[in-house]
Order: C-alpha cells, then structure tokens, then sequence
C-alpha cells in the first residue's frame, strides 16, 4: 500500500468520526422530505395540448400516442368539463385539417367557416374561465408541410409573416388567450405583436417557441395532424440541436419584440437550455415536454417496464427543477387524476 492510499484512509476515517454533517436527516420522513422541497409541481403548472378534427361523435388513438386522442367537438366539450374539475385550466388545441382544404398559403388557418376557430368560440362561450393557447404556424393547413411558404423549395420568411399575421387575428377573434407562434420565422413575434394591437388585441398574450429545435421527437404529433413536411425537413428555421448560445440570441429578440413568455422546445433533451434561459431571462419560461418524450413512457408502461405516474412525475418535476414555469404535456390529465387521488 503506498503513502498515498494509507493516508486518504486515514483521512476518511476521522472526517467520518467527526461527521457533523448528515444531508440524510433532512430527508428523514416525509414531512422534513416535504418542507425542504425546493421545486414544487402543481397542475397550475401545465397546459394540456388537445387535437381536434371537425365533425361528430370521434375520439380516435392516436396509434404513436397512446391515451391520446383526435376529438370532435361534440365529445371534446365533456372532456374539457372532466379536465377542469380536475384542476386543468389550460388548453392547447391543435387542429387536424382534411388534406382537401390544404393550400400552399394555409388560407383555411383564417376561413370564415374553420371548425378549428368556431369550435374555440364555442369552447370560451361554454368555459368562459378556461385559458385557450393556440398555434400559429402554417403546417396543419399547408399543402407542402412546412410551417412557412414554399418557394421553389425553399421556406420564404418575409412573405411567411403576414399569412401568420392573418391566422393570428382570425385566432384573437376567435377569442384564444394565448397566441403560440411555433414556426420559427425571424421577426415574427413582433410582427404579430404590432398587428394584434392594430386590431385593438392589446390582450391577447404571445408565446412564443423561442428555442424550438429541429427535433425527432415531434413525430407522435405529426402522426396525430397527418403534418409532416412533403418535402425536406425543418432545419432551414428550426435550430440546430447541438446549439446553445443561438437560444440565448432566439430569446433576446422575441424578449425585445414582446414576447410574454419565452418556450424551449423538446424539454427532456433541452433541460440545459431551459435552465440557461433562466439564468439569463426574466420573462416567464415554459417548456413542451413534446409527443415523442411522452410516447417513451406510455410505450415503457404499457409493457410494464416502467411506472406511469412515478415516471410521468418525476419527468415533470426536472423539467421544473430547470427552470420551467409552464410545461405543456400531454400528461397534464393523467397527472391531474394522480395528485387527486
Ligand atoms: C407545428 C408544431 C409542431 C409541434 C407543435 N407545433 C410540430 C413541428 O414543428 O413539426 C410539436 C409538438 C409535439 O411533438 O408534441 N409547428
């Protein structure tokens, strides 16, 4: 044995003689456990994103998405009653939109007749307390796939804005409470700041996917929208996953431009930059814990590998811990459910 080993020994031994401090007896039941519980998780919290498809009498699986669903009105409004005496006051509705209304400038995302728009005028007649969040963003509606306009293969930025522009105020009048611009244009956010005022939406709140990520994670979602691009992919504006700095630049612009909260996009892969914006922001932070993250753990639980809630829990409390005043999740009901029992 040589010197060196002999005295780390030695050395450990009286430190554990004199062991003053124990981080074990502040976790020693549950109250003490409780009491210096630094991050909290409530259903205040979430925001539950929800798929709508126009028509009567539907609630179909989404096959990459288990215990999730695309609903018709009709039996989403029960639905949203169940959630709210649950405790969820949030709601993120996506619109799945018949290929046959496709168009290359997403006009149906401002049509006169949009079941999505009537179906949230519906919804805050019925629920006025309810909180609506929205997305703004070309691909549910565009014949190519793509959040932006498509010009000869390429995603036009400039010309994008005022189609959002559109959505976006056909979606205030509709009476949503949260625009959530998720197509990554440059300047947007701004952009639509300065036309919901405009059109007198000085209340209508912007959040903005301020670091959303070329991710693979987003397929459950596209599954559920029948969304994905036609062509290409999303790397021209979606940012680069092995970047950190460009979210720190992402998140001064839509600041300045008026963002009311700024969102990183996936969570679990992104916790560090969750966590970077905190450090760096003051703006609320919210983070979408996206279809493909929770499709890992419905997919580990329903073959037993996994427990549900304990999973389910313990992911939405890091994605806190980082950082994340709002978490959108599509485990936001069954996580309501848990914490009532
Ligand atoms: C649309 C949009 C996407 C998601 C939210 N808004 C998909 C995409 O950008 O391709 C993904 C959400 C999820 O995977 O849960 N722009």
């Amino acid at each position: 044995m040589n010197l060196k080993v002999l005295l780390f020994i030695i050395f450990t031994v009286i430190k554990y003689q004199i062991m003053n401090i124990r981080p074990r007896r502040n976790r020693k039941n549950s109250a003490i456990r409780d009491m210096v519980q630094e991050t909290k998780l409530g259903i205040e919290n979430l925001i539950y994103p929800i798929f709508l498809e126009d028509g009567k009498g539907i609630k179909t699986e989404i096959k990459s998405l288990p215990n999730n669903y695309r609903w018709s009105l009709d039996l989403l409004l029960p639905e949203v009653e169940k959630c709210i005496e649950l405790g969820v006051k949030t709601f993120d509705i996506f619109p799945a939109v018949n290929d046959d209304l496709k168009d290359q400038i997403a006009s149906y995302s401002y049509a006169e007749d949009n079941f999505y728009l009537n179906a949230i005028r519906k919804l805050k007649s019925e629920f006025p307390d309810i909180v609506i969040m929205s997305d703004v963003a070309m691909d549910p509606y565009s014949s190519d796939g793509h959040d932006g306009l498509v010009e000869d293969g390429r995603i036009v930025n400039d010309k994008t804005l005022p189609i959002l522009a559109k959505m976006s105020i056909a979606q205030a009048q509709a009476g949503v409470d949260i625009l959530g611009p998720s197509d990554m244009m440059d300047g947007r956010v701004g952009y639509l700041r300065n036309e919901l005022d405009k059109h007198g939406f000085t209340d209508v709140s912007i959040m903005s996917y301020t670091a959303k990520y070329a991710s693979a994670f987003y397929g459950p979602f596209r599954d559920a929208l029948n969304s994905a691009p036609k062509s290409g992919d999303k790397k021209t504006y979606q940012m680069n996953p092995a970047n950190k700095r460009e979210a720190l630049i992402e998140a001064e612009l839509d600041i300045a431009e008026g963002a009311d909260f700024i969102m990183v996009k996936p969570a679990l892969c992104y916790l560090d930059i969750i966590h970077l914006l905190k450090e760096n922001f003051n703006t609320p932070i919210t983070a979408y814990n996206v279809s493909g993250e929770c499709a890992m753990v419905y997919a580990a639980a329903q073959n037993g590998w996994l427990n549900y809630e304990a999973t389910m829990s313990e992911m939405l409390l890091s994605i806190r811990r980082a950082g994340a005043d709002g978490i959108l999740t599509y485990f936001a009901k069954d996580f309501a459910q848990f914490v009532k029992k």
